[in-house]
């Protein structure tokens, strides 16, 4: 095994054959083209949903540009994600009926009972958290968007019920 092959952890998609096939292609169908970087990197976050570390590395080797020109471009836009999303999403709409309604509370509440932050995951894969923008329900704020599902007029004290139900 080599010293690269080493440091890159074993749930890595570089570390998983199917994954690591669609990384190849990304790169080899992009590599030519002008912005190849920012194409490759857009293909390989929605195909595989991360860009992890170990794959920024990979793909600035393989595109032969600088580590941190890759790196920058996905610290700099908060579409590009470095870690696997858990199985289920939620949500928050910080949109401002949302924010006025009680959204920060019901932040607060998640944090606390999932001991995590926003844009984390939980260590067993199940849940992220997440910000959004307004989804365009305002009249039923405040809402959490959980998985694909609206929900609306939600509080603190129902929190606990929308995690049960997504934790199953
Ligand atoms: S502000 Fe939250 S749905 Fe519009």
């Amino acid at each position: 095994m080599t010293r690269r092959q080493r440091e890159i952890p074993e749930n890595d998609p570089l570390n998983k054959e199917n994954l690591k096939l669609l990384i190849d292609q990304a790169i080899l169908e992009n590599k030519d083209r002008p912005g190849a970087v920012m194409l490759v990197l857009n293909e390989i976050q929605s195909k595989i949903g991360h860009v992890s570390p170990c794959m920024q590395v990979y793909i600035a080797q393989s595109l032969k540009v600088p580590q941190g020109q890759v790196h920058g471009v996905v610290t700099f836009y908060s579409f590009f994600k470095t870690k696997p999303k858990g199985k289920h999403t939620i949500k928050f709409c910080l949109g401002t009926a949302c924010y006025v309604a009680g959204v920060p509370q019901l932040i607060e509440k998640a944090k606390q009972m999932l001991n995590i932050d926003l844009g984390e995951t939980t260590p067993d894969g199940q849940i992220t958290l997440e910000e959004c923008r307004c989804v365009g329900a305002c009249s039923q704020a405040p809402v959490v968007v959980v998985d694909e599902e609206v929900q609306g007029k939600l509080r603190p004290n129902k929190f606990p019920q929308v995690l049960k139900k997504v934790q199953g």
